[in-house]
């Protein structure tokens, strides 16, 4: 058993206490947080574990071997180097860091420190974005033309980082999955309203440029009248859409194409004929294993054998580094940007992406046992 202190004990902190405590593998033995009513909650819930008000006061908590940081993004940085370096293992939430040079450098000390160092990219611990991929690298979908996403809310607004760095880490991260790569360079627009004068963007649409030429953008809004997490993977041959939170209809993959019946070079309108083919949609039953629950045990298990979490300290920078290129176009009006990975380079990324991909089977069958 591993036993995890919870760092930050808010709305999202609570889910990650509860799938700690539940966890066949974890104690939640120690919390903290600033806030005196977060406190409270905790206390009265797992009335086992030892709630803390100070970071420093979890860390010198006796035999700690973990910590899991949910607080607020800019103090995940600062906190993840507190905590490897008093030798604990990590999990930290996304965004990992605001910044790929902060990234690497957490990666190296985790390294030195032989620590398993994990980033909270949820969705890859989802068994359905497991069998999305499934679909798309069997070919069942055809070649992969378009993937979006949208993860729109009414709120909640947050102040310390903007929607872009708030919902995109999500859609960049399984988005990366589904393709096996990395883009290249990306361009986002953003707009801020609720804080137009902290420029803190309250919607953004972004695109990325991958190799393989499938066309990947994504809507993150909190100032959208409906709760949405969707998204959408055209291919040549079927479509599919994933609802995140339409329980009855989580996948469902439509039979439809449209299919260009000139052979040549069009040279004049009445010569350009389409076909749409409309058939069947399929609903698969697939039942949601929660992927939180699944996030937990496989950071229990990578830390008893020493393995590298799938979503990694390597997955967190590239993460990072995608959405930082992402604000830089958003500060120049929507223009391409190159992604830079640093050490993680376009190459290496790629071959990092197959990575996540290779470890994947393990991981869903331990899951679902
Ligand atoms: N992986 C996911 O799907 C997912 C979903 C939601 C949120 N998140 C991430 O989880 C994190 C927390 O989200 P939230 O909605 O609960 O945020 P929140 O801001 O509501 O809660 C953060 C908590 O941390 C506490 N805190 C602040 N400073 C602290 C400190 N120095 N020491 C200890 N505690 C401190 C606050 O009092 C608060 O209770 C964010 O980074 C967010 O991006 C991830």
């Amino acid at each position: 058993m591993v036993n995890v202190g919870l760092v930050g004990a808010g709305p999202w902190g609570r889910n990650l206490a509860r799938n700690i405590a539940e966890g066949e593998q974890t104690v939640l033995a120690a919390g903290c947080d600033t806030d005196a009513a977060a406190r409270r909650a905790l206390a009265k819930s797992y009335p086992a574990a030892r709630v803390y008000e100070t970071f420093e006061q979890l860390l010198a908590h006796r035999d700690l071997q973990a910590v899991v940081i949910a607080t607020p993004s800019r103090l995940h940085c600062e906190q993840t180097r507190q905590a490897l370096a008093a030798g604990m293992h990590v999990l930290v939430e996304k965004p990992m860091c605001m910044t790929g040079v902060e990234a690497e450098a957490l990666i190296r000390q985790a390294e030195q420190a032989g620590r398993v160092l994990m980033v909270g990219h949820t969705f890859l611990y989802s068994n359905l974005v497991h069998d999305v991929r499934r679909r798309v690298v069997s070919g069942e979908l055809g070649e992969v033309l378009c993937i979006y996403g949208q993860r729109l809310n009414l709120g909640r607004v947050r102040s310390d980082v903007d929607a872009l760095w708030n919902f995109a880490p999500h859609d960049i991260s399984i988005a990366c999955y589904l393709l096996d790569g990395w883009p290249r360079s990306v361009n986002a627009r953003g707009a801020s309203f609720v804080q137009s004068a902290q420029g803190v963007a309250d919607v953004a649409f972004f695109q990325m440029d991958f190799d393989g030429g499938a066309f990947v953008g994504g809507h993150v809004s909190w100032l959208d009248p409906q709760k949405v997490r969707r998204m959408v993977v055209v291919g040549s041959s079927k479509m599919l859409v994933y609802d995140d939170i339409d329980t009855a209809h989580h996948i469902q993959i439509y039979d439809k194409s449209v299919q260009c019946d000139f052979q040549g070079c069009a040279t004049d309108f009445s010569d350009f004929r389409t076909r749409v083919r409309a058939g069947d949609l399929v609903v698969p039953n697939v039942r949601l294993i929660e992927p939180l629950g699944v996030e937990i045990t496989h950071f229990a298990e990578c830390i008893r054998t020493g393995a590298r979490p799938v979503s990694d300290g390597v997955n967190g920078l590239r993460v990072v580094s995608v959405l930082e290129a992402m604000s830089r176009s958003m500060r120049q009006r929507g223009a391409q940007v190159e992604v830079d990975y640093g050490a993680w380079g376009p190459r290496e990324a790629a071959a990092g992406a197959r990575e996540v991909a290779a470890a994947e089977p393990e991981m869903v069958g331990a899951a679902t046992q």
